[in-house]
């Protein structure tokens, strides 16, 4: 029997190279997926890579349908990548949209993970991939709450391993820097809808830089097979900064530069 592993936010940029990476490590890979357009095209996706795929049905801020999803798979591994970029200044960000960004990549990932333990411990065996961020290690202005659920999550993560080690369950974080992937756009449409706000000449920067630093990203692969060492490594390394951007970010940013630093070229990039 191939072991089951869930990934969440399948149809799309890392979760979706990661459904296929794991697919061709011989995992019985299924994706996470929000309506039976996008299903198809993963479907489509992994037919091209030559690999099979399953897809279930979720959005991650429903609570019943994870409890629902997580009792018929009885997962060996649990993938957290369902994300988006909650892009916006802290002062233009009000109460539900924060909640949203809280659900969707703090609540729903530890529901997730809590519903599928039962089933890992039982079996002595287990993984659970949290999908942080250089973002859950550094902070950045304009986006504050994808800062704050990243940085949530490596508390959270951090928490949990030690807790579930016995159990053998292994927690590992995945800390990319900029990849490729439809969160780009996503963050640029909605710094666009936020144009009229007082903070639409640095939104305006930001956008700029992100389709100036586009050519520098890379394919999410990969970030996916990051992913695919956490799954099948004996002891996988607990947190894996995937990217060189990532690395220098991680090193030169919080370790090197005094806090009074990184603001004031924060707010010289940024126009602030
Ligand atoms: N790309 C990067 O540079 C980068 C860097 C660091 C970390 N990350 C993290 O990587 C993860 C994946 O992002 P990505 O870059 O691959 O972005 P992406 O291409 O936009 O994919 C995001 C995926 O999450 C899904 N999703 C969003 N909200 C959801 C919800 N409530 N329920 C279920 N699925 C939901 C989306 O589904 P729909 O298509 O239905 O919206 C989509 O499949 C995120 O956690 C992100 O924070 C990305």
């Amino acid at each position: 029997m191939r072991r089951v592993v869930l990934t969440t936010g399948a149809n799309s940029g890392i979760g979706l190279a990661t459904v296929i990476e794991l697919a061709r490590l011989g995992f019985d890979s299924v994706g996470s997926v929000r309506t039976q357009a996008r299903a198809r095209e993963v479907s489509r996706a992994a037919a091209a890579a030559g690999v099979k795929v399953r897809t279930v049905r979720l959005d991650v801020t429903d609570a019943g349908a994870c409890a629902e999803v997580i009792d018929r798979l009885r997962p060996f591994g649990l993938v957290n990548s369902a994300g988006y970029s909650a892009a916006g200044a802290v002062e233009d960000v009000d109460d539900d949209e924060a909640r949203l960004v809280l659900e969707t990549m703090v609540l729903a990932p530890m529901r997730l993970a809590r519903l599928a333990l039962p089933h890992m411990r039982e079996r002595g065996d287990g993984r659970i991939v949290n999908m942080s961020s250089v973002y859950g290690l550094i902070t950045t202005p304009l986006t504050g709450w994808y800062q704050a659920s990243k940085h949530a999550i490596e508390a959270l993560s951090d928490a949990l391993r030690v807790e579930v080690a016995r159990d053998g369950v292994k927690v590992v974080l995945i800390e990319p820097g900029g990849f490729r992937t439809g969160i780009w756009r996503e963050a640029t449409a909605t710094l666009e809808r936020r144009a009229g706000s007082r903070y639409g000449p640095a939104y305006r920067r930001a956008e700029s830089a992100i389709r100036t630093a586009d050519w520098m990203m890379a394919d999410p692969g990969g970030v996916a097979r990051a992913v695919g060492r956490a799954m099948t490594a004996t002891s996988p390394s607990p947190r894996q900064l995937v990217g060189y951007d990532a690395q220098a970010l991680a090193r030169v940013w919080n370790r090197l530069l005094p806090t009074e630093i990184k603001d004031r070229l924060a707010r010289i990039s940024l126009g602030l």
